[in-house]
């Protein structure tokens, strides 16, 4: 079984602010720094940690050999990143004192992936394998169209959420991954129209701190939130997301998949950061034990 995932791979700039800006409001930064991020290299990494391999498709700019040595670094295969012109993707994120977090995107070199690259870096996957897309790259319905007819699983995760590629996508997807806020948006806008195909597919729905559940053929798996002091909740849903999907594909029971990845997103949220902040399996296993 291998993994492979269609993604993003961001330079994440984060701004330390005492509360998140309101509307014509100027914050004053109490400190910035960088890391290695965008949904889609924080899920690879989030695999890699807990220990699978993952093939991660995508592309950067001159600007991102950083990028690919630090996802290389977390054991993530980066030999199908191609190099565009232009520059990477980057993503501002400012992260209040309470650990909320608001995130300006830039998508940059993520939205200019070559779909020939794409669909030649899927020519062996096979039924036994996973397919990893977010809504931060171009590209994922010619993806998940290709590893459906291979008979691959394929996961989707909409975010940034944007209705009409969540219709575009349905067709072609095993699990939905949405946060509340996302779910709640897809079901006024599309559960009358699209009820069955929606009922057809397993959704997973991240609650924040009050934890998640897994729809799947019917039936409402939850997990609740652990009580953790939160110092940055940006990518607990990419954290929640790899840890699952590495346990579920491997064909671990529903709920031992939701404890891990939900211990695993109250790990990261305890720490600021992204990729860099993702805790790795031994560290989760001693977690939740
Ligand atoms: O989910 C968190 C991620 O969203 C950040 O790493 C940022 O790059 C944006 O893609």
């Amino acid at each position: 079984m291998k993994i492979f995932n269609v993604g993003s791979v961001n330079a994440d700039f984060f701004y330390a602010v005492p509360h998140l800006p309101r509307p014509g409001e100027t914050v004053a930064a109490g400190s910035m720094s960088r890391g290695l991020g965008g949904k889609g290299a924080n899920q690879s990494v989030a695999i890699a940690k807990a220990g699978l391999p993952v093939h991660h498709i995508g592309a950067v700019g001159a600007d991102g050999q950083w990028m690919l040595d630090a996802l290389s670094g977390f054991g993530v295969d980066v030999s199908a990143i191609c190099q565009v012109d232009g520059p990477s993707g980057h993503a501002i994120i400012n992260v209040s004192e309470d650990g909320e977090n608001e995130i300006v995107l830039m998508p940059g070199s993520n939205r200019a992936v070559p779909l020939d690259h794409i669909k030649s870096s899927l020519d062996d996957i096979t039924p036994d394998d996973w397919l990893i897309l977010q809504n931060e790259v171009n590209g994922t319905r010619l993806a998940a169209e290709h590893a459906k007819a291979a008979g691959a699983k394929v996961v989707y995760s909409a975010a940034p959420f944007d209705v009409g590629a969540i219709c575009e996508m349905l067709p072609f997807i095993d699990v939905l991954a949405v946060n509340e806020g996302e779910a709640k948006a897809m079901y006024a806008a599309l559960g009358s129209t699209k009820s069955a195909e929606l009922e057809s597919v397993s959704v997973l729905k991240t609650l924040g701190s009050d934890g998640a559940e897994f729809l799947h053929q019917g039936t409402a798996h939850r997990v609740d939130g652990r009580n953790v002091q939160a110092v940055d909740t940006t990518a607990a849903g990419d954290t929640f997301l790899g840890y699952f999907i590495s346990a579920y594909a491997q064909g671990q029971p529903i709920e031992e998949c939701l404890t891990l990845a939900n211990g695993a997103a109250a790990l990261k949220v305890t720490r600021p950061g992204t990729a860099d902040a993702i805790p790795r399996l031994s560290e989760v296993l001693a977690f939740i034990s």
